[in-house]
C-alpha cells in the first residue's frame, strides 16, 4: 500500500514538473505553497538548482524535510525573499483564498506558478466535486491507513471552486499579473488543471 501509494505520488509529481520546470527561474529559493506529501518539492529539489522550502496549514508529509507550518494567512517570512513560489491545488481550501495570495505576492519577487483545477459549466461543477473528493480527503484517509500522515486536521475541506474568470479576476484584485494560462483539460469534461504562470505587479506589495 505505501510503495503504490509513492509510486502514484511520485508519477505525479514528475508530470506536474515537466509542465512547470522550464518555468522556474534559473537557480535560488523557491517557496511551496501548501506542499501536502513533499512529492512535488522534492521533484524539484531533484533538479539539483533550487533551495526549496515548504509550507502548509498541517504536516501531511511523508518524503522530504516536510512543511513549516502556516496560518492560513501568514507565511512568515520577509518580504520578496523567494526567487519563485509554486502553489498547485490549494486555492480550494483556505476560508479566504485572497489572504493566501496576497501573501503569496509578498514573499516572492519572481514567478508564481500555480495550478488550480477549474471548471466549466455544470457538469464540470460536479465532477470537479468529486475530483477534490477522491484527490483531497478519500486519498487522506487511504494515507493514514497506510500509516503515511495523521488525519487530525480539516485541511482538506474544500471551500472553494473556481472558472477560469473568476480564478483571473482573484488573482488581478491581489495585484498579480497573469502572464500566461496553460489550461490542462481533463478528457473534455468541464474540468482543467490550469497552470496559471503570475507575476507581482510592480510596486504592489
Ligand atoms: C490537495 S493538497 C495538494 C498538495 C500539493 N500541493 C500537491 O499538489 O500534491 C492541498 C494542500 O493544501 C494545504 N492547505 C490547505 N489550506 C491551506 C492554506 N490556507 N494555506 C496553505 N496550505 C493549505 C493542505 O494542507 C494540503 O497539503
Amino acid at each position: 500500500m505505501k510503495w503504490l501509494a509513492n509510486w502514484v505520488m511520485s508519477r505525479r509529481s514528475k508530470q506536474l514538473l515537466v509542465r512547470v520546470a522550464h518555468r522556474l527561474p534559473e537557480s535560488g529559493n523557491i517557496a511551496d505553497i501548501g506542499s501536502g506529501t513533499g512529492h512535488n518539492a522534492e521533484a524539484i529539489r531533484r533538479l539539483g538548482k533550487h533551495h526549496l522550502r515548504e509550507f502548509d496549514v498541517a504536516d501531511l508529509h511523508w518524503v522530504g524535510p516536510g512543511p513549516e507550518l502556516i496560518s492560513s494567512s501568514r507565511i512568515p517570512v520577509d518580504d520578496q525573499v523567494f526567487d519563485g513560489l509554486i502553489m498547485f491545488f490549494v486555492l480550494q481550501y483556505p476560508m479566504f483564498p485572497e489572504e493566501l495570495l496576497r501573501e503569496c505576492r509578498r514573499v516572492s519577487r519572481g514567478p508564481l506558478l500555480i495550478i488550480q483545477s477549474t471548471y466549466q459549466g455544470r457538469l464540470g461543477r460536479t465532477l470537479l466535486a468529486i475530483r477534490e473528493f477522491f484527490w483531497g480527503r478519500f486519498a487522506l484517509r487511504l494515507a493514514s491507513l497506510a500509516g503515511l500522515v495523521h488525519p487530525d486536521h480539516d485541511s482538506l475541506q474544500p471551500r472553494h471552486s473556481f472558472t477560469r474568470p473568476e480564478l483571473q479576476n482573484l488573482f488581478s484584485r491581489v495585484g498579480l499579473v497573469v502572464v500566461e494560462v496553460v489550461p490542462g483539460e481533463w478528457w473534455r469534461l468541464g474540468v482543467s488543471r490550469d497552470l496559471f504562470i503570475l507575476q507581482p505587479e510592480p510596486g504592489a506589495l
